[in-house]
């Protein structure tokens, strides 16, 4: 068919084809633009307020806080410094260990203070429970574990948590220290659209 064309049509055909094929390309490879909240249906800013329980469980059969790794003066640093701890928690309504589950946290938390008790904390709450069901929030802070009340901020979040900014407020509700096991009440705050 092109040979029964004149040579100029095949030229201008293939000009057109690359010069159209060039706008697509630099289109799909666009590296940012701006857009406003409410394309992306962000409507407006609320502040949530969650409450549970987490619980931490070393001992028995089904732990669901599993030391991972130590350090060379773990064993006998009196803060156990260096030790990490992965955790998949339970996260429940009610302070019970039967009490019905609204999520996970799960991540890790260290010892990662020489002088006090003190964990780095880096986790995320798995929300599973009604509308924030497959929802997330991250949590990154320092965790004093004996002080009566400590602050951990909410760094961001998934699901309906996009764009979330808050903090956790954490309170031990009950603790076995003869196996480690704990029952942590959380209030958290967390502003989202
Ligand atoms: C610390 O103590 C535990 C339990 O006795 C032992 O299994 C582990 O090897 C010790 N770790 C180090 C780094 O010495
Ligand atoms: C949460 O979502 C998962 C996956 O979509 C689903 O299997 C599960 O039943 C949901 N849980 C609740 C309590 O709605
Ligand atoms: C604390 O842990 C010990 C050792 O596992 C156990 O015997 C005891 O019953 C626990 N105490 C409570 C109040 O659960």
């Amino acid at each position: 068919m092109a040979q029964t064309l004149p040579k100029h049509t095949h030229t201008i055909l293939t000009l057109i084809i690359f010069s159209s094929l060039i706008l697509i390309q630099a289109q799909t490879h666009q590296f940012s633009r701006k857009l406003s909240t409410k394309s992306l249906n962000f409507k407006k800013q609320k502040l949530t307020h969650l409450h549970f329980y987490f619980h931490d469980i070393l001992s028995g059969d089904d732990p669901t806080a599993i030391k991972v790794a130590e350090s060379r003066i773990t064993n006998t640093s009196r803060t156990g410094f260096g030790a990490v701890i992965m955790i998949d928690d339970p996260l429940t309504v009610g302070p019970e260990r039967g009490s019905k589950i609204v999520g996970r946290a799960q991540g890790i938390y260290a010892s990662a203070c020489l002088t006090d008790t003190r964990l780095l904390m880096a986790l995320n709450y798995v929300f599973l429970e009604g509308k924030y069901n497959g929802s997330s929030l991250s949590i990154l802070g320092t965790n004093s574990v004996f002080s009566p009340v400590r602050e951990m901020p909410v760094v961001g979040g998934s699901g309906l948590f996009r764009f979330a900014t808050g903090y956790a407020l954490a309170k031990t509700h009950k603790v076995n220290f003869s196996n480690g096991d704990a029952v942590v009440e959380y209030n958290v705050y967390v502003l989202h659209y």
